[in-house]
């Protein structure tokens, strides 16, 4: 017994030492102490052994079993640093070759738009203001004075919310409210200018920005100075100038004695410092319910650069016309004034709105809308 186990000793010792990886060295730890080892089958077979040899045959196994553990750790040491010397003899590592950068995003061109936008009417006294996307019809139409049978109700162009009674039940509760703590007073309805039931319960993502020069008017006196950018939304089937979500920027001011030929100032300053001084640009009469009079506002073609003809060609940007509409503007009309309870004897005012998509693409000689939201980078990276 003495010497079967001696021999496994040496057998294994030999494997450990000769192992040069770490499969072979496991292959002569399987081979020893493994469930079908030599060494497992030599004490499964002491069944065979007289009672008094057991406990010293155990022993034996025992500490042959301990010694082979420890040589196996010994040759795992010995592989480990063997296989990290080999590495530090044969890798090289150049030191100068440079780090690798992280990844770094950019701004959204039409982010990048937008801000400059603010700088330049910031620089001029206008503070932003937010307004909600999804908008009451009272503000978004009755308020900026869009009579009931204006075509931008249509379903066809504006996108209504299904809100159920939820609104009703808010104004049932305000007015309770409200008869609770008046009720010894004579209740005069407030004129809100819309007198139309229906849209005041009416809710729709807001088609423009406008509705947030009358929430501005409600909350505040005059003067106002406000800048309005977000998001709006219409029924548009998509093409490469409609996408049915888009961005404006909505300017208004009121004080008093402003006049046509300050809106007209401050637009060319702006149409100046975003285009360049060299661009062209005329008031074109137009029409808008909250505005009289009303303009739309042109600034001449960016590609053809107002000649309304490329190498001998009608250009397809304008036209032929040399112009492209950039923006509307005018006078806030004093129905207008009237709704939110300005005194129309006693201020002026005008606004304007424009489109960021458009602003950008007239910069950047963009010729697709949906580039701006199809999120891919080979024209991201472009800016
Ligand atoms: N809200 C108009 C639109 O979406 C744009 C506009 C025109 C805004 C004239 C104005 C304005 O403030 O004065 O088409």
């Amino acid at each position: 017994m003495q010497n079967r186990i001696d021999q496994i000793r040496r057998e294994a010792q030999a494997a450990i030492a000769a192992a040069h990886d770490a499969a072979a060295l496991d292959a002569a730890r399987v081979s020893a102490l493994g469930k079908k080892g030599a060494l497992t089958e030599l004490l499964r077979g002491m069944g065979a052994l007289s009672p008094e040899e057991r406990p010293r045959v155990g022993q034996l196994v025992n500490e042959c079993k301990a010694e082979l553990e420890r040589a196996i750790e010994a040759a795992n040491e010995r592989l480990v640093r063997e296989t990290r010397e080999q590495a530090a003899r044969t890798e090289r590592v150049d030191i100068s070759l440079p780090g690798r950068r992280p990844a770094r995003g950019s701004l959204h061109p039409l982010t990048e738009t937008l801000e400059e936008i603010v700088r330049i009417f910031e620089r001029l006294g206008f503070v932003w203001e937010d307004g909600p996307e999804v908008e009451l019809a009272k503000f978004n139409f009755d308020e900026l004075n869009f009579p009931p049978d204006h075509p931008a109700r249509d379903m066809q162009d504006t996108i209504f919310v299904d809100a159920g009674d939820r609104i009703q039940k808010t104004e049932d509760r305000i007015q309770n409210t409200e008869d609770r703590i008046q009720n010894t007073e004579d209740r005069t309805p407030e004129g809100n200018g819309s007198g139309n039931p229906q849209s005041d319960s009416q809710i729709l993502l807001r088609t423009h920005t406008s509705p947030v020069q009358v929430r501005v008017m409600h909350r505040h006196k005059p003067p106002v100075r406000i800048l309005a950018p977000g998001w709006v939304y219409r029924a548009d089937a998509i093409d490469a100038s409609h996408y049915p979500m888009f961005s404006q920027v909505e300017g208004l001011l009121v004080d008093k004695q402003v006049s046509l030929g300050d809106l007209k100032g401050v637009l060319i300053h702006f149409v100046h410092e975003f285009y360049g001084r060299d661009t062209k640009i005329r008031f074109r009469p137009s029409f808008f319910p909250f505005t009289e009079p009303s303009a739309e506002l042109d600034i001449s073609c960016f590609v053809c650069h107002g000649a309304g003809r490329v190498e001998a060609k009608v250009c397809p940007m304008c036209k032929g016309t040399g112009w492209k509409e950039l923006l509307g503007c005018g006078m806030v009309d004093p129905a207008v004034y009237a709704n939110v309870g300005y005194d129309p004897e006693s201020v002026s005012g005008w606004a304007f709105g424009m489109g960021i998509e458009r602003i950008a693409m007239f910069r950047h000689g963009v010729d697709d809308i949906r580039l701006f939201f199809e999120g891919d980078l080979r024209f991201l990276r472009q800016f």
